[in-house]
C-alpha cells in the first residue's frame, strides 16, 4: 500500500455539512427524513447531488435508468473503471445516513484525491443509484438493477396496492421506460473493474464488538410473500363463533408463524410481516378477505428455501383449521450474494495497513452492491450504526467512524487501481 493512501485525511466537517444540507431536502408531510423514490423531494435532491458531484470535480452523466454517474478521469481511459457509490433515497420516515454516507463519503474521497494530487490510473465512477429502497412495488435497487440488465418489462408492469404501474411512475418522473430497460447498454461498452460500496451497518454487531470497520462477507437473500386469505363475510353480531370462517384470524396465525420462523433461524435469518389489509373492514362484519405482505431474509440460502416451504405449509394448515382458503405467492427481491474474496481482502488489507480494527460481517440489509456484483467483483465496507438502529429517524453514525470508513475506501480504491485481471 502506498504512503499516499495513508496520508488521506477526510475532513469530517465537510461530510457533516453535506449530510445536513441533503437531509433538509425532505418531505415535510412525513416523519423523519423522508425522500422516497419518484417523490418531489427526491427529484429536488438529485439536482443537489448532481451539483455537489460537479463541485467535487466529477464529470456527471445521468444515465437512462435515472442513476447519476460522476466520472473522475484517470490516466488511462481505456482501462476498466473502478466504481463506488450508493443511494440517497430513503424509506418513509427514514434516517440521514443509510446509503447517503456511501455517496457523500465518495465525494469527500474525490476531494481528498484532488487535494493530495492523487491521480488514479483508472477512471473512478461515483454513482448515486436511483431508488435503492424497496418500494410499494416490492422491488429494491431500481437503478443498479437496471444497470445490471436485471430490470425487466414484467417488473415495469408491476402494480402497487393503488393499482398504479411502476412503468408509469418512471414516466411521471421524466424517465422513458424503454430507456430504463436499455440502460445496461453503457456497461457493455465500458467494462468495470471492481465495485466497492461504503455503507452504514444498520445493525448492532460492530458497536457490540467495538470496531469501526466491518468487511462484508455476503449480502442477504430476500424472499417476499403475498398471502391472500379467503374466508366468508358474515354478520359479526349473529354468526356463532364456531361457524365463522374469519380470514383475519387465519392471517393472525400466519403473522405468528412468520415470527417463529425468523426466531428459529440457526445463523442469520429474519422474518417480518409488514402489512395486513382486511375486507370489508366494517366493525360489524366478519373479515372475508385478508391480504398479508411478509418477507424472509437470510445469508444462508438453504435455510431460506426450507423456511419458505415450512411456512407456506403451516399457513395453509392453520388457515384450513378456520375454514379459510389461502393462496401464497412468493417473489424474490434478490438472491444471497457473497462478496468477492479478493475485494474483501483488499478492504481488510487496507484497514490493517492503516492500523484500523475490522470484523467480517454479513449484511442483513440489501444493497446496490448485489446488482453491481453481476458486472464486476464486489465488496462492501460498513461503519457502525448507533444502537443498531436504521430505517427510522433516530438512525445515526458517528462522524469519526464515517471518516475512518472513507479512509479505508480510499486506500482500497488505490490498491484496486493497481490490480489487473
Ligand atoms: C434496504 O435497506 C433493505 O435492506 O431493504
Ligand atoms: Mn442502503
Ligand atoms: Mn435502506
Amino acid at each position: 500500500m502506498s504512503s499516499k493512501s495513508e496520508a488521506l485525511a477526510p475532513v469530517p466537517e465537510r461530510v457533516e455539512r453535506d449530510l445536513l444540507d441533503l437531509a433538509r431536502i425532505r418531505d415535510p408531510e412525513s416523519g423523519g427524513w423522508t425522500r422516497t423514490v419518484f417523490s418531489e423531494p427526491y427529484r429536488a435532491s438529485r439536482e443537489w447531488v448532481r451539483s455537489r458531484m460537479i463541485d467535487a470535480g466529477l464529470d456527471v452523466h445521468p444515465d437512462g435508468a435515472g442513476n447519476l454517474v460522476g466520472v473522475l478521469h484517470g490516466r488511462n481511459p481505456a482501462a476498466p473503471a473502478l466504481v463506488t457509490g450508493s443511494h440517497t433515497d430513503t424509506v418513509e420516515s427514514g434516517g440521514r445516513f443509510d446509503g447517503i454516507v456511501g455517496v457523500l463519503g465518495a465525494l469527500e474521497l474525490v476531494r481528498q484525491f484532488a487535494e493530495h494530487d492523487i491521480r488514479l490510473e483508472r477512471d473512478l465512477l461515483v454513482i448515486d443509484f436511483l431508488g435503492e429502497e424497496s418500494n410499494e412495488f416490492g422491488l429494491s435497487c431500481l437503478g443498479s438493477r437496471a444497470l445490471a440488465g436485471e430490470l425487466t418489462a414484467a417488473h415495469l408492469d408491476r402494480r402497487d396496492y393503488r393499482g398504479d404501474r411502476l412503468g408509469d411512475r418512471y414516466t411521471a418522473f421524466g424517465l422513458d421506460p424503454s430507456g430504463v430497460l436499455a440502460a445496461s447498454g453503457w456497461t457493455a461498452a465500458r467494462p468495470l473493474h471492481r465495485y466497492v460500496e461504503l455503507h452504514v451497518e444498520q445493525g448492532p454487531l460492530l458497536e457490540e464488538r467495538g470496531v469501526s470497520i466491518g468487511v462484508v462477507t455476503a449480502i442477504t437473500g430476500i424472499e417476499r410473500m403475498l398471502a391472500t386469505f379467503a374466508g366468508r363475510p358474515d354478520h359479526a353480531g349473529t354468526m356463532p363463533m364456531g361457524d365463522r370462517r374469519d380470514a383475519l384470524v387465519a392471517a393472525a396465525e400466519a403473522v405468528l408463524a412468520v415470527r417463529r420462523e425468523g426466531c428459529g433461524a440457526p445463523t442469520h435469518g429474519v422474518a417480518t410481516t409488514s402489512r395486513l389489509s382486511s375486507e370489508p373492514g366494517s366493525p360489524n362484519v366478519v373479515p372475508g378477505t385478508v391480504r398479508m405482505h411478509a418477507e424472509m431474509r437470510s445469508v444462508d440460502s438453504d435455510w431460506l428455501s426450507s423456511a419458505m416451504r415450512r411456512l407456506t405449509e403451516e399457513i395453509r394448515l392453520k388457515a384450513a383449521g378456520y375454514g379459510v382458503e389461502v393462496e401464497v405467492e412468493w417473489s424474490r427481491d434478490n438472491e444471497r450474494v457473497p462478496a468477492n474474496p479478493a475485494v474483501h481482502d483488499a478492504i481488510s488489507g487496507a484497514a490493517d495497513t492503516l492500523g484500523i480494527a475490522w470484523e467480517p460481517v454479513p449484511s442483513g440489509a440489501t444493497h446496490d452492491a448485489v446488482h453491481m456484483a453481476r458486472l464486476c467483483p464486489m465488496g462492501m465496507i460498513f461503519v457502525p450504526s448507533k444502537a443498531g438502529r436504521s430505517h427510522c429517524p433516530e438512525e445515526w453514525s458517528e462522524l469519526d467512524h464515517i471518516r475512518t470508513g472513507i479512509q479505508v475506501l480510499g486506500a482500497t480504491i488505490m490498491e484496486l487501481d493497481r490490480t489487473h485481471d
